[in-house]
């Protein structure tokens, strides 16, 4: 055995048993959910209970709410007059009827009209058009909410308070919206935990520790949200493309010939082991608590991306001492799958199934809490 190789045999020992007392350093993915205020393993209702109702509206909050998802998912927009308000879309065409009501300026960014403009929109007749088998005719002429809305609709139970699950969406588009939310946030009393009786139950997510927690795909805004709001838990979501993780293969999804998007998704890695541990290492150095990466879904659909929830990826992430909460997952294989492969809560358009597989059963149906909600 020559001394060169003893020395690199000492060496890499070393490093092994560095990282393995890193690891066992780190507290349980249990532990450190608990210590943060966050449920384990966490129901987040992706823009509310979606599946059921148009997403982003009371309808769907209250119905999340109801349901007792932990937390009310939503994307985060600032109106032309400065007013914070949630919507995923850039633009309104999907779920409103901004072309029949602003012909002209159909295709501009929500940004672009006022909070007075935006209120105008119908956000629940398209959710009839496209999904008439759980159409409501109470859902036509739903509104677009701002965050003072949201906030109300989740302090509005009094036998259950969700925490809010804040995406900051596209924020290059908006300056400042890291300030803007947190003065909103310090404004409303969401800063602090606060100290009534259902504070100290399960139920209260939205009063303890972990009632707001942050994501954002964004680096840039990542580091704004922990310097606005450094004791606020935060999560940097991951997907394989531009501006996220690189990709193994630059084929574009038009050069691939694959027959969707999903199909074309499933086969994009990161470049390297390496690539993706590097935004595991970046999330934790900026002081976020865990990772939102996307899953490959069974079915495909058009919410099928990267499966970037590998056991080993998972396993890196835990022993960063970091949680991951995947995007976005409505069927019980998936459930089984990503829970198999070690995640710490799941973001869902379901929350009635996913609370069902967690063993925690809804106080109520579906169709009895949207009646009650008076939808
Ligand atoms: O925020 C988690 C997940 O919602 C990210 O995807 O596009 O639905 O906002 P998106
Ligand atoms: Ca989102």
């Amino acid at each position: 055995m020559s001394a060169t190789f003893t020395k690199s045999a000492l060496l890499l020992g070393l490093l092994l048993g560095l990282s393995q007392a890193q690891a066992a350093s780190e507290p349980s993915p249990t532990a450190l959910a608990s210590g943060l205020g966050i449920p384990h393993p966490a129901v987040i209702a992706h823009r509310g209970a979606s599946f059921d109702a148009p997403e982003s509206t009371a309808a769907a909050y209250k119905l999340a709410r109801d349901l007792g998802a932990d937390y009310l998912e939503l994307d985060l927009q600032r109106s032309k007059d400065g007013v914070l308000f949630a919507l995923h879309d850039n633009n309104l065409q999907r779920t409103t009827d901004v072309a029949s009501k602003f012909p002209e300026r159909k295709d501009s960014p929500a940004n672009a009209f006022t909070m007075a403009e935006l209120k105008t929109l119908d956000a629940g007749s398209w959710f009839n058009t496209a999904h008439p088998d759980r159409a409501r005719p109470s859902y036509a002429g739903l509104k677009i909410l701002t965050l003072d809305e949201i906030i109300d609709i989740a302090q509005g139970n009094s036998q259950h308070k969700p925490g809010l699950y804040i995406e900051t969406k596209e924020p290059k588009q908006f300056p400042g919206i890291e300030h803007d939310l947190k003065q909103k946030l310090q404004t409303r009393g969401w800063l602090s935990p606060a100290g009534s009786k259902l504070a100290k139950s399960e139920l209260a997510v939205g009063q303890g520790k972990g009632k707001v927690i942050l994501q954002t795909f964004e680096k840039n805004s990542l580091e704004l949200l922990q310097k606005e709001m450094p004791q606020v838990p935060k999560i940097l979501l991951l997907w394989v493309g531009e501006g996220s993780i690189e990709p193994q293969s630059t084929v574009s999804f038009a050069q691939s010939g694959e027959k969707d998007k999903a199909a074309y998704y499933a086969k994009q890695q990161p470049k390297d082991k390496a690539e993706f541990q590097r935004w595991v290492d970046y999330a934790k150095t900026q002081g976020a608590i865990g990772t939102g990466p996307s899953a490959a879904l069974t079915q495909g659909g058009d919410q099928s991306y990267s499966d970037l929830v590998q056991p080993w990826m998972n396993q890196y992430t835990h022993d960063q001492g970091l949680l991951v909460h995947v995007y976005t997952i409505d069927e019980v294989v998936d459930y089984q799958k990503v829970m198999d492969a070690g995640v710490d809560g799941i973001f869902t358009n379901r929350a009635s199934e996913l609370l069902k597989f967690y063993k925690r059963p809804a106080p109520a149906s579906v169709a009895q809490v949207l009646q009650n909600n008076g939808y």
